[in-house]
């Protein structure tokens, strides 16, 4: 999709569909007004009907709802009715006629990620469409509006564009994307922008390198190789570096701690987290931010086998630290803790860490919050602030002395998951805390988020859940 800015008058617009707002109580003017069926138009919020007034030729008019409770989420939602009405009427040229409103910018951008996101679909593996013409897909997003928007609209169509790539990346399955298929998404992004760098370890490297946890979760998959994958991004060479990382787990089946079969499949987005990092990075790239960072994806399948991680198993991480693997099903938080290390040794003076880590983060904020843990207040305020204008939303929970009771181990230094099942999330948290060297950090599980959420703009299936946060606060510290 291409986004691009224009401020034509709407009866000179060349689109295969023109998208207008209509806040409540708000009526139409000029020509429009006139057309037959305009007066059903409305301004509650989601409502849609298509209008025929010859110039242009099709006309879609959205209610916004009230003017007072307007954000951008919103113009997210009329984003995707405009692109469900786009594809209703088999076109790949969608125009927004943009209303006078505070932040235009933001509402132009959201305007295009809603319409985007809306427009994603997974057919890779759809067979039978030979000889039949290829379905129209959306191509162009036109934002009609005199202000300078130029900056917003690129924005808007980066994260967009990434975001939708992150989801093909976490529909792929386990059999495609695999942790070399990741690394080789990496060598494609460093390949593409001449300030990306990577580097890729494999399993020796990564036994060399210390990277106890990596190595045990890695243990279980003969026939699929693990790999740590280091991004850097140097867009400001000079001052404070930021550290992204991202659980890759192309595939968990809980090891010998082993998974029930229901739903199993759908383990194949445990590297939702690696595929938001991975993408947000590249949209960095290609909007030239002016920031450092340096991502690390620690990706491995979680398999049972005769060479499996058993429960019991003592392990060393790599910065010394024991864990008894009472499970083998929390594996996330053992590789993490590695790439954490990793990632503050090899210069990051922040961390924020996606991971779909914990079920027990569905059941306490379902699909509409992912939660934020971090021991630092100010990282942790920056985060929400992303959060908030990107509509991926984050809910802090809360670090505390008598959580971190429960990841102490009898024989080693901790355990990775503990008998009493109680604060599952904060529980993964405080153990991650272990492997922060001592630096402001924030950790986001998105195991919630991630997948079927039912939004509007993403509905069923991945939502690329952290790119536009992560492109939000790089955006912030940047400069
Ligand atoms: N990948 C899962 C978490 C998950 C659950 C992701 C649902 C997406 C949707 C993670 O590795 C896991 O298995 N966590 C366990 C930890 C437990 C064994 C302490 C869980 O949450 O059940
Ligand atoms: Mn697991
Ligand atoms: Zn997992």
């Amino acid at each position: 999709m291409k986004a691009y800015l224009s401020d034509s008058a709407l009866s000179e617009v060349d689109a295969d569909l023109v998208a207008v707002t209509l806040f409540e109580g708000e009526s139409l003017s000029g020509a429009l007004a006139d057309t037959p069926g305009a007066n059903d138009a409305s301004g509650d919020f989601k409502f849609t009907v298509t209008v025929f007034p010859g110039k242009p030729e099709r006309v879609v008019l959205i209610g916004l709802g009230s003017r007072e409770e307007f954000a951008p989420e919103r113009a997210r939602v009329v984003g995707a009715l405009a692109h469900k009405a786009l594809k209703a009427s088999k076109g790949e040229a969608l125009a927004f006629m943009l209303p006078e409103v505070d932040d235009a910018g933001a509402f132009a951008a959201a305007l295009i990620e809603g319409a985007t996101f809306a427009s994603f679909e997974f057919d890779r593996f759809k067979t039978g469409s030979d000889g039949k013409e290829a379905p129209p897909e959306l191509k162009t997003i036109e934002i009609v509006s005199e202000l300078d928007l130029a900056k917003e609209v690129a924005f808007g169509e980066a994260i967009a564009n990434a975001g939708n790539r992150a989801r093909y990346l976490q529909s792929l399955p386990a059999n495609v994307a695999t942790p070399e298929y990741l690394a080789s998404r990496a060598t494609e992004i460093a390949e593409a922008f001449e300030k990306v760098t990577v580097d890729v370890l494999d399993r020796e490297g990564i036994i060399s390198a210390g990277m106890g946890g990596l190595e045990a979760v890695a243990k279980g998959g003969e026939a699929v190789e693990p790999r740590l994958i280091t991004l850097r991004y140097t867009g400001r060479n000079g001052g404070e570096m930021l550290g992204l990382v991202g659980k890759s787990v192309t595939f968990d089946t809980g090891g010998i701690s082993i998974k029930p079969s229901a739903g199993m499949h759908e383990m194949k987005m445990d590297m939702s987290g690696g595929a938001a990092v991975l993408e947000a990075v590249s949209a960095i790239a290609a909007l030239n931010l002016e920031i450092d960072l340096i991502a690390v994806l620690p990706s491995t399948e979680n398999m049972p086998s005769g060479t499996a991680l058993k429960p019991g198993d003592i392990i060393t991480q790599m910065n010394g630290k024991t864990v008894e693997v009472t499970n083998t099903d929390a594996e996330g938080r053992l590789i993490l803790a590695d790439a954490l290390v990793h990632c503050a040794r090899s210069g990051a003076d922040r961390m924020v860490d996606l991971a779909t880590l914990t079920g027990a983060v569905l059941v306490g904020l379902g699909s509409t919050y992912a939660a934020l843990i971090s021991n630092d207040d100010e990282l942790a305020d920056s985060i929400s602030a992303a959060g908030d204008r990107s509509g991926e939303l984050v809910w802090r929970l809360p670090l505390h002395d008598e959580y971190k009771e429960l990841t102490k181990g009898e024989i080693t230094d901790l355990v990775n998951a503990s008998a009493v099942r109680k604060a599952g999330t904060i529980y993964a948290a405080s153990f991650l805390e272990e492997f922060t060297e001592g630096k402001p950090w924030a950790h986001l599980d998105i195991a919630g988020t991630a997948w079927d959420t039912g939004r509007e703009y993403w509905g069923k299936g991945p939502t690329g859940f952290g790119v536009h946060l992560l492109v939000a606060l790089a955006r912030d510290l940047s400069g």
